[in-house]
């Protein structure tokens, strides 16, 4: 057996043949190349009929670079390795990159190894070794560095899922004002700009529609201040007017400063919405509550007032008939005072309207019947008769399962009074009497919910924004005093909000108005 520690000095020969290994070793990259360069020379050199090149890597593998024409069998390398000397015509020097196994060097010639042959494998092995354990530890760190990327490139994925996925506008910019996220809803919503677009620019340039300095104030604000910011805003960008929370929140990628601002807007039309109707419902119950309170104390009085102006009456024409000159304008007054008791009564008797329980029996209710009897007692109505009136009634409308015609009666009456008002309050602005159409229109809404739909439009002055927000308040009213209370639409709200109903209003001022009441065509 030869001692692999204290390696026999090598012949002239073999030392030429390492010489001329190594030159050419040394001429040639990459690896798999100076490999097969210093194989070939080995072969040339040692005139063997086969040379191998075995690489075992550490994870098992078994790699070879075969130059001969057949492979040495495995057994017979590692029976090679473990004699440290020839087993059948094959020898075999370990490769090692520093204290590492990495491969074999396998010799299989089809006659004995020769000593200077042994030696000469062993140098070759040995100037190979390192090239070997390098290329070895970069495919290990090529495969550690791949599959590094990939799980970053799997979290980075779903953290934009996540982003993506919320149903809230999204934007990250740096100390530079430049965009560093940009998420889904931030592409599709308002003011949509798409990511590519957006990445890397200054965000005064992505949202040029905005005031800079407002936004950078914004910005400025969090970065000093560490701390979060919320603002309200307002937009018709996409058409109707919505209403957005827009929330700044700093963001610190190390201990200290803020480095980062991560903007979310969010839509809160809806919700405000909401909560304007609860208010909304919450005020009525409130108001319901104080009329059924009062009712019974201004009734009485009012009852007293009313029969002491009637024998106030009765009194002045006894006078007057005994021969007594009584002054008209006593008659007058008495007249006054009855009116106005007779208004009072129907004010009280309008609050009552908002008084609770009052579960009016409900029952199926056709709206084009309701359309139908309202027209007929508007009939009477001296502004009604004058303007154009156009009826649209849809046959195949669905019935309402749960309503009370007779209060559906008296909100449609309450919208026809005010188209009319504003019909007549449009004229007057413009001189032309007997102008305005008012149209009356039903028919069949997208969903079981919003089944039933009637509509009256007219062409009257409209209701500016501002205004809008208010006609809904109870007592709210832009009539002549003693001509509205402020009480109709109230109470139309009240009532369809009974019938699980919603009202909307779309209006133009100069245009006109159009009040929707969208009733529910199931029962609940
Ligand atoms: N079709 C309409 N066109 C323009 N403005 C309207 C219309 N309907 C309602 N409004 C506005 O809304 C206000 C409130 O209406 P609402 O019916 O509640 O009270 P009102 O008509 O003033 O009084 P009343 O209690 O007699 O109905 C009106 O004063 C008017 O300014
Ligand atoms: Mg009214």
């Amino acid at each position: 057996m030869t001692d692999l520690s204290t390696p026999p000095v090598p012949t002239i020969r073999a030392l030429d043949a390492l010489a001329a290994v190594i030159a050419e070793f040394n001429a040639v990259r990459p690896l798999e190349t100076s490999i097969a360069v210093a194989l070939d020379a080995l072969r040339r050199s040692l005139d063997a009929r086969e040379v191998s090149l075995w690489l075992h890597t550490a994870d098992g593998l078994v790699r070879t670079w075969v130059a001969g024409e057949s492979q040495v069998p495995e057994a017979a390398v590692t029976a090679a390795l473990a004699a440290g000397d020839e087993v059948e015509g094959v020898r075999a020097a370990a490769m090692t990159g520093g204290d590492r196994r990495v491969g074999a060097l396998v010799l299989h010639l089809g006659r004995p190894v020769e000593r200077d042959e042994g030696t000469l494998l062993r140098a070759v092995a040995n100037l190979l070794a390192p090239e070997l354990a390098h290329a070895e530890r970069s495919r290990q760190l090529e495969v550690e560095v791949a599959a590094r990327t990939a799980e970053i490139d799997r979290e980075r994925r779903f953290t934009e899922k996540i982003i993506d996925s919320l149903p809230l506008g999204l934007y990250v910019i740096d100390r530079e004002y430049r965009v560093q996220a940009w998420n889904r809803k931030r592409e599709t919503g308002m003011q949509g700009v798409s990511r590519d677009e957006a990445l890397g620019r200054v965000i005064f340039d992505v949202l040029s529609r905005q005031p800079i300095e407002m936004l950078r104030r914004e910005f400025d604000e969090v970065f000093a201040t560490g701390r979060i910011q919320e603002y309200q805003m307002e937009s018709s960008a996409s058409g109707s007017a919505r209403t957005f929370r827009i929330t700044k929140i700093p963001m610190r990628l190390g201990d200290s400063a803020v480095t980062h601002v991560i903007t979310i807007g969010e839509d809160v039309t809806e919700w405000r919405e909401g909560q304007h109707r609860y208010a909304q419902a919450e005020k009525l119950a409130a108001i319901g509550t104080l009329a059924a309170g009062v009712m019974h104390e201004i009734n009485n009085p009012l009852a007293t007032i009313a029969a002491c102006g009637d024998s106030l009456g009765y009194r002045l024409e006894d006078l007057q008939q005994k021969g007594a000159n009584v002054n008209k304008d006593l008659f007058d007054y008495v007249e006054i005072i009855e009116n106005e008791v007779v208004r009072c009564k129907q004010i009280v008797d309008q609050l009552l309207d908002f008084s609770r329980p009052r579960q009016l029996a409900k029952s199926r209710v056709d709206l084009n019947d309701v359309v139908e009897k309202t027209l007929l007692l508007m009939k009477h109505h001296g502004g009604f008769k004058k303007l154009t009136l156009v009826k649209e009634l849809d046959q195949a409308l669905p019935a309402v399962p749960l309503g009370n015609a007779e209060q559906l009666v008296q909100v449609l009456m309450a919208l026809m009074i005010n188209a009319t008002d504003a019909t007549d309050a449009a004229d007057a602005a413009d001189a032309a009497d007997g102008q305005g159409t008012i149209t009356v229109r039903t028919r069949t809404g997208p969903t079981p919910t919003d089944g039933a739909i009637v509509e009256v439009s007219d062409t009257g002055q409209g209701i500016s924004r501002p205004e809008l927000s208010n006609i809904f308040e109870p007592f709210y009213t832009t009539k002549a005093p003693g001509r509205g209370t402020g009480l109709g639409l109230a109470i139309c709200y009240g009532i369809v909000q009974e019938h699980r109903g919603r009202i909307e209003v779309d209006s133009v001022v100069g245009k006109g108005s159009t009040f929707r009441v969208l009733l529910p065509t199931i029962e609940w």
